[in-house]
């Protein structure tokens, strides 16, 4: 079960080839505006998710796929974190999504430069990947609840039935994996360290996967976990506990004490895929579509592909 990661893994390894070399611009139709219904006046949703120039494609189909399932739309709101606040992804943005206005946050890779440990993936060890852990101290104060959103998904029900989970006192909500073998996160040095491994100790814990999570963002904020999630960071320096990047310091902090969702909320796209099933994790579906080699899962994704051609930047 731990290969339930692997669509994901796969979305972050192979996608960093197709604009990055050439820096080629890809354009983007415009999306239609999407309108309030009735009573929604009250109605407010964050939603945060990384914005990186190779995985934009995947980053214009998740929002669209939102906004279009949205009873409020117009009560959407997007804070994009990156990396380097690039003025053309913006208005690339803006462009494609005319209607709708959007937040820009830079993530300073500093945060992180020096608390990354080489992973097995090298796609996995990007400062961006780490992000999520800073959203509580870089979203504004007035943002109380935040719905963090991997790029590589695609929602296709009302998100504002996410957004209303009662977290009951948690920080953090997410679908989890309790048939998923938890041991495999981990190293034999953290197993066998009864130190480290005690932090699991009257817990059950589960894995979930942080590329869909409600989070609250005070709580977080007055409890320290970002800086909690950093000492295991640390602790990985030094001994090596676990294989993947910014996942399982998240787990050390949180597993066994998060508000399960339903797993609707974040359906990995290794097959079996049904109709009917809410967010979708996929991989690189839009590499499989260019090359005429889809599976079932891409015919999904791509209603919401909004993508049109590339052209080659003359300059970078
Ligand atoms: C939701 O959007 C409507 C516009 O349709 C706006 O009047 C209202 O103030 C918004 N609500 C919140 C809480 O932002
Ligand atoms: C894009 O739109 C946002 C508002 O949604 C605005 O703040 C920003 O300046 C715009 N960016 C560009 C490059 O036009
Ligand atoms: C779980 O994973 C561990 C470590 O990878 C392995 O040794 C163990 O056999 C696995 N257990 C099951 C039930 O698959």
């Amino acid at each position: 079960m731990a290969l339930s990661l692997l669509p994901l893994l796969g979305l972050l390894s192979t996608i960093l080839l197709p604009y990055a070399a050439a820096a080629a611009v890809p354009s983007f139709r415009e999306a239609p505006a999407f309108c309030n219904g009735a009573a929604c006046s009250s109605h407010v949703v964050h939603v945060m998710m990384p914005l990186d120039t190779n995985y934009i494609r995947g980053t214009m189909a998740a929002v669209l796929s939102v906004l279009q399932h949205s009873t409020c739309p117009e009560n959407v709101t997007f804070h994009f974190l990156s990396v380097h606040l690039n003025v053309e992804i913006s208005s690339l943005i803006n462009s494609t999504f005319p209607f709708h206005a959007f937040k820009m946050y830079r993530f300073d890779p500093g945060r992180v430069s020096g608390k990354i440990s080489k992973s097995v993936r090298h796609a996995l060890d990007q400062p961006l990947n780490y992000a999520r852990i800073y959203m509580a101290d870089i979203l504004p104060a007035s943002v109380k609840r935040v719905i963090y959103l991997d790029s590589d998904i695609i929602v296709v029900d009302d998100i504002s039935k996410l957004w209303g989970v009662d977290l009951e006192g948690k920080v953090l909500a997410a679908p989890e994996y309790c048939h998923a073998n938890f041991t495999s996160y981990f190293t034999e040095a953290f197993w066998s360290d009864r130190m480290l491994a005690g932090v699991f100790e009257g817990k059950r814990a589960c894995y979930f996967n942080t590329g869909v999570m409600v989070v609250d963002v005070e709580r977080w904020r007055r409890g320290g976990y970002r800086r909690k999630v950093e000492e295991w960071m640390e602790v990985q320096k030094h001994k090596r506990i676990y294989h993947l990047g910014s996942l399982p310091p998240i787990l050390l902090v949180f597993a066994g004490n998060i508000k399960g969702v339903e797993h609707r909320w974040n359906q990995h796209g290794l097959g079996g895929f049904t109709r009917g099933q809410s967010v979708c994790c996929i991989g690189a579906a839009w590499l499989r579509l260019d090359s005429r080699r889809p599976c079932s899962v891409d015919y999904l994704w791509a209603p919401y592909d909004l993508y049109r051609s590339s052209r080659v930047a003359l300059e970078e």
